[in-house]
């Protein structure tokens, strides 16, 4: 059997989930509708636990004033979509250093051949080949331990991250194998909901920071004029029904937009633009878009001039996280031999 989470009571255990997102700059509305949204909707139905993993973000190079900019930033931002952190520990990775001694350990049950095939590395490697560094290479194994310390029962992954969770998994089957049942071996969690959103410049592409051209993305922090103009210069096609089919990329990822913020089905979009052009419709999802953002963006920036309460939050979920992580860590040094710390 695999170990579970202790119940402190007799009443059914929650299943818990671990994710994480990276602080390396502008969150999008991608990240939020396609992510985000649904971490918020996960806690209450699940024990959540959620990191920013600033540790990835090193395996490309930061600017160190950017970075610390970026992560408090981040955090705030993330606490203003809603994340809890009563209810879900919401820590920064490199605050418990479990994460990374697990990593390393982690890094000799997982083979150089299974790294190298991860397409992520590749693509990466490919973008910065002026720094293959063997922290890129070995990301994925600091991510298996990320999720692998907690014990959790699920990931919710996006379609990039899934090659990275099942790798998780090979790890933890190989240790439990090798030893005794160690880790609960995670399964992906897929969203109900959420959606993948794609460039507004080019929308068979998924919409992303680092697209050259910032006409493709949302920031979070956008403001409501920006926000509009870049919805209208969304690019679309010549035929001019606003309905979802194949080859409308640039009008089906609109409509997933403006589904995901209204709660509307694509349907239910379909009869309210019938008749009726581009022009408006973009008008439309622009003004969701900003309607939904508002009280986020509220939220971010009087939490921005609280840094005391970030920092109690923030401590507070690290404390937290340091006290479960450190019990798995115990047991897996146990089993593999290393002499127990008697200070
Ligand atoms: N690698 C993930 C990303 O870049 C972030 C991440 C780090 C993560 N550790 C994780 C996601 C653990 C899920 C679980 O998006």
């Amino acid at each position: 059997m695999t170990p579970t989470n202790e119940s402190a009571n007799s009443a059914p255990q929650k299943k818990r989930i671990f994710s994480a997102i990276q602080p390396s700059g502008t969150i999008t509305l991608g990240n939020y509708l396609g992510a985000l949204q649904n971490w918020i909707k996960l806690q209450d139905d699940y024990e959540c636990i959620f990191a920013l993993a600033d540790l990835h973000t090193i395996t490309v190079r930061q600017d160190p004033a950017t970075f610390r900019k970026n992560t408090i930033e981040a955090y705030a931002l993330l606490l203003a979509c809603g994340i809890d952190p009563e209810k879900s520990p919401f820590f920064i990775q490199s605050q418990v250093h479990t994460h990374a001694e697990l990593a390393w350990i982690l890094n000799c049950y997982t083979q150089f051949g299974e790294l190298s095939r991860m397409t992520q590395f590749k693509d990466k490697s490919q973008k910065h080949a002026d720094n293959i560094n063997v922290g890129l290479f070995a990301y994925p194994s600091l991510m298996a331990a990320d999720i692998l310390l907690y014990q959790a029962d699920m990931v919710p992954v996006g379609a990039d991250q899934k090659q990275h969770l099942e790798l998780a998994r090979n790890i933890a089957e190989r240790f439990n194998n090798a030893y005794s049942p160690t880790f609960t071996v995670p399964d992906p969690y897929i969203a109900q909901s959420g959606a993948r959103i794609m460039s507004l410049q080019d929308p068979t592409r998924k919409m992303s920071k680092s697209d050259e051209n910032p006409n493709g993305w949302i920031a979070m922090l956008d403001k409501p004029d920006d926000i509009m103009k870049k919805f209208k210069r969304a690019v679309t096609d010549s035929e001019g029904g606003v309905y979802v089919a194949e080859g409308k990329d640039g009008i089906n990822n609109l409509i997933g937009i403006y589904c995901c913020v209204t709660g509307k089905t694509a349907e239910q979009v379909a009869d309210e633009f019938q008749g009726k052009g581009y022009g408006e419709f973009k008008t439309a999802v622009g003004e969701a878009v900003i309607e939904t953002l508002r009280p986020i963006q509220e939220r971010f920036d009087d939490l921005m001039k609280n840094k005391d309460y970030l920092t109690k939050c923030y401590t507070e979920s690290a404390q937290k996280a340091l006290y479960l992580s450190t019990k798995t860590l115990r047991k897996v040094m146990k089993k593999i031999g290393f002499l127990p710390k008697e200070f």
